[in-house]
């Protein structure tokens, strides 16, 4: 989703800047644009598309010589993908960026109007800046401290007077962050943009306002000096480079085996580091995307080895749902970024009702993990690539070991030690898995060229479906679904063609036999069976065939199959892996 990233100091910004937006790529984004100030003087240039686009521009032009600079990557959400609606946005004597959605836009607007403001763009960025400009009488803080008396929504700014020589920057549900540099500070809407530059930032909180020149920063909130805590990042320099791999996607896919090991390391030995869901007599999982398919795993696993309830939902809904929470209730929320809104707003929703929150999160500095009551960090590293890989894979981990945890706790184990055992074989199994590419470009030659497929599972395995369905979707434009292996029948069966793909995760052994006869019924109809499975069938279907592993942890070496075909598929189809069209990283708005 739009990214932000702003510089004051003594060189001149258009690198940075640029360089800035490229690391902020990931986050998906239609369009990009960047303005500088001298004096009184500030330039904007903006352009559609790739941050090509907008550097082939700037080539073209005779720039102001500069110090101080802002510039935004959008994600359309007010107003189409245009140059006019890029940010920045300048209104009187304000140019500003923004990420988030002013929630009552239309409504300042009108109002606005009514004063003969004259609006340039659909955007609701611009009514902001329209009323900053209201408010700004020479007195920056002050202006922003009154017009965001008026605004309903979510923002991260960065603001530029037109008689200051100094950067701005504020927020309130849309993260931004402070770079500290020696004679230069920064604002970007995560480190990766800042990280060839400092590692030292303040966490900008809710409401408040950050006045910065290149040599100081003051942070206040309701017109009172806040000390600032300095966060220092251990994210590396070159976790933003691929490593020699062509795309992010494929190098996070091979890097599961060592965050696997590094997540699971503290609890293996220490399962008691692990919260007890004993002490809850109900358990809602609150996600988005992958991240529920991730929870949909611990659903089963929960319900399945420890005899545990587990209510799910996606977090679009759950927010607006009346939820009876009339039971001692703990929701667990998964995030990679810990910045998903609307993952956020169920978080708010349970605290509202004093309910207990756990959040699986791999972003430490997040508002997810900073808000939530108690946390289990992933050790993904930072995720790159749009669709996620490694981090559902650490969320699937997390839930298998809370699972087996509670079944630990209720006497529902048998073999405890092999379990564990299994667990601690886990990265060496994954690394087998991945080193197979051949085996999963075979599949991607059976069905890059084919417009529809199905993904069938059931139970666990249909849980896995849904994860392999999005991945393939989200980056190869195929259409697929996924279904649970026993409901084609009842309708999605008409839809079965010759040659059509379907995709059967077979792992459960329990089931596993009724999912063999869905097989046959769609192979009669003429589709095109790939099984997934971790043994091996005398038929002449496609196969993958994965090592058998404890139930707990068998999706964890199915998936980066599917990953890896996914990834496949979209490479024959000359997709933009890495920053599939219409998708952002990080979902910031509703
Ligand atoms: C799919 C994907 C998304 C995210 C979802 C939640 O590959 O990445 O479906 O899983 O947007 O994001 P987080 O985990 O950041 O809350």
């Amino acid at each position: 989703m739009c990214g932000i990233i702003g510089y004051i100091g003594e060189k001149n910004p258009v690198d940075i800047l640029i360089n800035g937006l490229k690391s902020l790529e990931y986050r998906g984004y239609d369009s990009a644009g960047i303005a500088l100030k001298e004096k009184d003087e500030i330039e904007i240039i903006k352009s559609v598309g790739k941050i090509v686009n907008l550097e082939e521009k700037i080539k073209d032009e005779k720039l102001i010589p500069s110090h101080l600079g802002i510039a935004h990557t959008r994600w359309a959400t007010h107003g189409k993908p245009t140059e006019n609606n890029a940010h920045p946005h300048t209104a009187g004597r304000v140019t500003l960026v923004h990420n988030g959605i002013i929630e009552n836009a239309e409504e300042l607007r009108e109002k606005l109007k009514k004063e003969k403001v004259r609006f340039y763009s659909e955007t609701d960025t611009e009514v902001v800046a329209a009323l900053i400009n209201k408010y700004y009488d020479n007195d920056p803080v002050e202006a922003i401290n009154q017009a965001l008396k008026e605004v309903k929504g979510s923002y991260a700014l960065g603001i530029l007077f037109q008689e200051s020589d100094d950067l701005y920057a504020v927020r309130k549900d849309s993260p931004l962050i402070v770079g500290l540099g020696k004679d230069e500070n920064f604002i970007a809407s995560d480190i990766a943009a800042i990280i060839d530059y400092t590692n030292q930032y303040y966490l900008l909180e809710e409401g408040e306002i950050a006045h910065i020149t290149k040599a100081k920063i003051e942070v206040t909130k309701d017109g009172k000096v806040v000390e600032k805590e300095v966060q220092t990042t251990s994210m590396e320099r070159d976790a933003k480079d691929k490593c020699g791999y062509d795309h992010y996607m494929l190098k996070e896919i091979m890097e599961e085996p060592v965050v696997l090991q590094k997540t699971f390391e503290p609890y293996l030995e220490h399962l008691e580091k692990l919260p007890d869901l004993t002490d809850y007599e109900e358990i809602h999982i609150v996600a988005c995307g992958s991240a529920m398919y991730a929870g949909m795993i611990g659903k089963t696993l929960l319900e399945e080895y420890a005899n545990t309830k587990v209510e799910i939902d996606v977090a679009s809904e759950y927010r607006y749902k009346n939820i009876i929470y009339d039971r001692k209730t703990l929701v667990i929320l998964i995030s990679q970024s810990g910045e998903t809104a609307d993952t956020i707003a169920a978080m708010r929703k349970a605290q509202e009702h004093n309910v207990e929150t756990l959040a699986i999160v791999n972003v430490k500095t997040s508002t997810i993990a900073r808000e939530s009551d108690s946390q289990i960090f992933i050790e993904a590293g930072p995720e790159i690539a749009v669709a996620t890989t490694k981090a559902y894979i650490l969320q699937v981990g997390i839930m298998a070991l809370l699972a087996y945890k509670t079944a630990l706790t209720k006497n529902l184990v048998k073999e405890e030690h092999k379990v564990l055992e299994e667990a601690e074989k886990l990265p060496r199994l994954i690394k087998e898995v991945l080193d197979r590419r051949e085996e999963y470009k075979k599949v991607a030659e059976a069905i890059y060229q084919k417009e529809d497929i199905f993904f069938i599972g059931r139970k666990i395995d249909y849980a896995t479906s849904m994860e392999g369905s999005l991945k393939l979707k989200e980056v190869s434009y195929i259409h697929s679904e996924a279904y649970q292996a026993g409901e084609l029948k009842h309708g999605t069966i008409s839809l079965i063609d010759d040659g059509m793909p379907v995709f059967a995760i077979i792992t459960d052994d329990t089931i596993k036999d009724k999912t063999i006869s869905n097989i046959e019924e769609v192979k009669s109809r003429g589709a095109q069976t790939i099984i997934i499975s971790n043994e091996k069938y005398a038929t002449d279907d496609l196969q993958v065939t994965v090592p058998k592993i404890s139930p707990y942890f068998q999706p964890i070496l199915i998936v980066p199959t599917l990953q890896l075909i996914a990834y496949e598929t979209a490479k024959l189809r000359g997709c933009d892996i890495d920053k599939p069209k219409n998708l952002a990283k990080s979902v910031t708005v509703e």
